[in-house]
């Protein structure tokens, strides 16, 4: 049985051509959107009404609708995803609101995260931070049996956490100095805590880390707001994680030398 009734809301949303032009808030109506529709799902019955119009519709971006891809990226609110704990905009429901409620929706406030377009803002820069060294580029042959690699079952669930980050960006929008520790303490210890993370364990922390600086993110002063704000729910021990790892990686690196030449 539904338990559908219908709101009726009024949208502050933030406006902006591009990355070039100045946005400023403006207002809409939003009549008759049943508690039963996501959050996206009452963005795309405004929009039809702005087209209908012949407006602009108001542009954000999506993809899965699953809390899965993070692309969804706006804040509600004053909050990143909205008012819900543990979840996306896609999956924040109607029946979270009350009718004749004001609703706010901007896009995430970072300087490493340029707006492009009303609520949709450049990520390139988890891009180029992943670019730098989230991946594993050593030999490991081919498929190997199960289990012929041990692995505790802390370290599994632990890796396992870690890799559920999708990142969205919410972490950093949350943070006072716009840090993206979690993030990349996230896509750092997904594979520090495995047996195949670790021959380019301290060449990738200290990569990554080089990347996030040279994008601008601010440092971590331990607010935990990030952890709050993530819709994932990746913990701060990550961020731990890292900076212990980067110490080490501080401690024994040494400039690469050129290989080849005689012996
Ligand atoms: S750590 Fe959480 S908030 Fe940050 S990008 Fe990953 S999923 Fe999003
Ligand atoms: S649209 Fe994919 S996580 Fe929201």
């Amino acid at each position: 049985m539904s338990s559908e009734k219908n709101l009726n809301l009024t949208l502050n949303v933030w406006r902006q051509k591009n990355a070039q032009t100045e946005g400023g808030f403006e207002t809409y109506a939003a009549p008759g959107i049943s508690t039963d529709m996501s959050f996206l799902e009452m963005l795309d019955v405004v929009n039809e009404e702005l087209i209908t119009k012949g407006n602009d519709p108001i542009a954000f971006d999506h993809d899965c609708r699953e809390g899965i891809c993070g692309t969804c990226s706006m804040v509600i609110d004053g909050r990143p995803h909205g008012p819900k704990e543990r979840t996306t905009a896609c999956q924040l429901h109607m029946r979270s609101f009350k009718d004749g409620d004001t609703i706010a929706i901007e896009p995430w406030r970072a300087a490493a995260f340029p707006v492009q377009k009303d609520l949709i803002v450049d990520r390139g820069a988890f891009d180029r931070i992943i670019a730098a060294g989230g991946f594993i580029s050593a030999p490991t042959g081919s498929a190997q049996d199960a289990n012929a690699l041990p692995v505790s079952k802390q370290n599994a669930d632990l890796a396992m956490d870690a890799a559920a980050c999708i990142g969205c960006g919410a972490c950093v929008a949350a943070c006072p100095n716009a840090s993206a520790m979690l993030f990349v303490s996230a896509k750092v210890s997904q594979l520090a805590l495995l047996p195949q993370g670790q021959p380019e364990r301290y060449i990738r922390v200290r990569d990554m880390i080089a990347q996030m600086d040279a994008e601008e993110f601010g440092t971590c002063t331990n607010h935990g707001e990030c952890e709050a704000a993530c819709p994932k729910g990746i913990s701060v021990e990550n961020i731990a994680r890292m900076n212990r790892d980067y110490l080490k990686a501080s401690l024994t690196y040494r400039p690469e030398v050129a290989s080849g030449g005689a012996g």
